[in-house]
């Protein structure tokens, strides 16, 4: 297993270059009306202090695949909007009920909740205006698949579903591993699937060991996710913290205890990193990445 080390510091250089990059899309990109509450509302939901993790990993594994930047970024601009808006309605008063995130006051605190709800709306609908535009890609197949990937991805069988596991986990007891890790891998894990499988679907193709990269770095981001809200604090994370337990949250942290749950998080990168071995030493990024996926302190 002969995969070329990536410092922490390279990979941290290189998350920035392309955030920037990705912050510069969604900026030309998201609607610019002069006055308009809405677009001010989605604007100010994408802003702040975001790692832009998933379309880091939509640009790092699109090159593995011979896809330009030009057009992965694109790809991983619109899965940050997504995101974004998944994080809006996350925070609300219905929901997880959050003042702060990512640093800053909440959509609906700084706004209200009804233009939350509809930011929220427009980022995810707007995520699909870029996935369908030819600009994406020139083959209308490809647009198509990214649209199916990542409507698959974000809806019932995905994200969305988790949510409303994580909702009615919390007046119910989850009694094994296997349904917690359900739960993960449909709330945060889906996404890190589409971003792993967008870059192989712009080149025509699917890739087996990108998919359980995937699977085992989105497990071991939410665990870490978990982890952070008991050991971290809102100065630090941008987010309130110590919260997961008060709201009945179902995490493994919860179930398996601290220690166990960090074993298991590493045990899940190391796994990761090993899914890594067919791309041999072009997949050093990605390596990297998933170690800094338990590492990271926000
Ligand atoms: C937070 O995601 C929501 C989860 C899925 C746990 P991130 O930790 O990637 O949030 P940002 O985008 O960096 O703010
Ligand atoms: C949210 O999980 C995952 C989403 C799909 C948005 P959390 O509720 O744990 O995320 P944070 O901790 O608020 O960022
Ligand atoms: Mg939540
Ligand atoms: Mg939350
Ligand atoms: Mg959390």
């Amino acid at each position: 297993l002969i995969l070329a080390p990536v410092s922490p510091q390279e990979f941290e250089a290189e998350l920035g270059t392309v955030a920037t990059a990705v912050n510069l899309l969604l900026d030309a990109l998201l609607p610019d009306i002069a006055a308009d509450r809405l677009q001010a509302a989605m604007r100010y939901a994408v802003r702040g202090h975001g790692k832009r993790l998933r379309p880091f990993l939509v640009v790092q594994s699109a090159r593995l695949f011979g896809v330009a930047d030009g057009l992965s970024l694109r790809v991983g601009a619109a899965l940050e909007a997504l995101h974004c808006y998944s994080l809006v309605h996350d925070d609300l008063p219905a929901m997880d009920n959050d003042d702060l995130r990512r640093g800053q006051a909440t959509v609906h605190r700084k706004f209200d909740e009804a233009t939350a709800i509809l930011a929220g709306d427009g980022l995810l609908t707007f995520a699909f205006e870029v996935l369908a535009d030819p600009a994406t890609h020139p083959a209308a197949d490809v647009r198509n698949a990214l649209v199916l990937a990542l409507a698959q991805a974000a809806g019932a069988h995905g994200m969305v579903g988790g949510q409303m596991v994580d909702i009615e986990a919390e007046t119910k007891n989850f009694s094994s591993y296997a349904e917690i890790a359900a739960m993960q891998r449909r709330k945060t894990g889906a996404l890190f699937s589409f971003a792993c499988q967008a870059g192989p679907i712009m080149a025509g193709t699917a890739s087996g060991a990108l998919q359980i990269y995937a699977e085992k770095i989105g497990l071991a981001f939410q665990i870490a996710d978990d982890i952070l809200d008991v050991e971290s604090s809102a100065a630090t994370l941008g987010k309130a913290t110590q919260k997961d337990q008060k709201m009945g949250k179902a995490t493994f942290v919860d179930f398996l205890g601290m220690e166990k749950a960090k074993t298991e998080a590493q045990g899940l990168v190391s796994e990761a990193v090993a899914a890594l071995t067919p791309f041999g030493d072009d997949a050093g990024m990605l390596a990297a990445t998933a170690r800094y996926i338990i590492a990271r302190r926000k």
